[in-house]
């Protein structure tokens, strides 16, 4: 195999072009006339206007060893399919560039053949009328394998991913989770130096989470693979990767093991806050507020969840209440935390993302 890491991006970036809308494309609500009226005047004045470009990625620098297990973590719309996607050579980058198992972005037929990339959302063209095994034998004589391996291949990724019971059971009578972990096993039967895995474990039950977590990190790199696997929960990227890629907003927040990234953590705690819905505070944030979210809780009472990470001291408690309750909104439930992985990561409204 080549020399050099699996994996290297330099700068990369994508902005995808904005699309023309069509009032026929477009959603309307029906949920009031009032509803309807805005969203009809927006949907005809997207027909004559186009929708803002989307920028997806952001001068992502990366290096991946080969054999390691890197984790992509992020809230939905972060990035980790885009970035998924340029590594597979499914997508062009819009700046930067890098290698990919030898390849550079550039060469995408290449970097395909080296490539197993799963995505688990859909059917990723499974045949509907055979079996999961006959649909396994099948796309490995496809590709070129012999009869014989093929058939190998097939029992032993049925195996790893639990799927023995259900092998002879028609593609279209599987359950959802099966149907995945048959979408995983198809990527598994070929040996590629890469296998890059697209939320793999959203839909599984926890004990298959588990097992197929286990599997990844017990079976790939022996066999000198290298993968990249992406969630957005923490708990499940932590339990699978030698190193976390913790993106928001198309930016790298964070890239380290996880111990690396708990480190830069400390001295920080996190504060869960529940007020009374009131405006958010005009004036910023006291200085040993590190990060600010803000998420209205649904529901008749009107609450606002304000989760802060701030600098641990004697006069943390006092500052912080004191900010929250300058706009106005009482106070009903204080709860203090260490800070984890998923912190990282915002999955509402930041207002204030320095430091950490
Ligand atoms: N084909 C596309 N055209 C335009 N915008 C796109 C396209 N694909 C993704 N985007 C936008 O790029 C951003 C990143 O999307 P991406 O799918 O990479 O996020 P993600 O982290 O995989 O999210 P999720 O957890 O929901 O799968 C989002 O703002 C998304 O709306
Ligand atoms: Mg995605």
């Amino acid at each position: 195999m080549e020399e050099g890491p699996a994996v290297s991006l330099q700068a990369v970036g994508k902005v995808y072009p904005g699309v023309e809308m069509s009032l026929r494309g477009t959603k309307l609500e029906t949920l009031g006339p009032v509803l309807w009226a805005r969203n009809a005047i927006r949907a005809a004045r997207l027909t004559i206007e186009h929708a803002p470009p989307v920028t997806a990625l952001v001068d992502v620098n990366l290096s991946v060893a080969r054999g390691e297990v890197l984790g992509v973590l992020g809230p939905n719309g972060s990035g980790k399919t885009t970035l998924i996607k340029i590594v597979a050579g499914l997508l062009r980058p819009s700046t930067g560039d890098g290698m990919v198992a030898g390849y550079p972005l550039t060469a995408s037929d290449a970097i395909r053949r080296r490539v197993s990339y799963v995505s688990t959302t859909g059917w990723m063209g499974l045949e509907w009328a055979l079996s999961a095994r006959d649909n396994l034998r099948f796309f490995a004589e496809l590709s070129g394998m012999s009869p014989a391996l093929a058939r190998r291949r097939t029992d032993e990724v049925l195996r790893a991913l639990d799927l023995e019971e259900d092998a002879f059971k028609l593609t279209s009578e599987l359950s959802n989770g099966m149907r995945q972990r048959l979408i995983m096993a198809r990527a598994l039967l070929w040996r590629t130096p890469l296998v890059l895995l697209d939320e793999p474990f959203v839909g599984l039950d926890p004990g298959h989470r588990q097992a197929l977590s286990d599997y990844i990190r017990r079976e790939l790199p022996a066999l000198g693979q290298t993968v990249v696997i992406s969630d957005h929960q923490a708990e499940v990227v932590e339990s699978v990767a030698d190193r976390v890629l913790i993106l928001e907003g198309g930016h790298v927040r964070a890239l380290g093991t996880v111990a690396d990234i708990m480190r830069s953590l400390a001295g920080l705690i996190v504060l869960e806050v529940v007020t009374e819905l009131s405006d958010t505070p005009t004036l910023l944030p006291p200085p040993l507020v590190h990060r600010v979210e803000r998420r209205l809780r649904p529901g008749p009472l009107g609450l606002v969840h304000w989760r802060l990470t701030v600098e641990q001291g004697p006069s943390t408690f006092s500052a912080v209440l004191a900010w929250l309750s300058s706009a106005g909104g009482r106070i009903v439930e204080v709860e203090e935390r260490r800070p984890g992985l998923q912190d990282v990561m915002a999955d509402s409204t930041v207002l204030a993302a320095e430091g950490a």
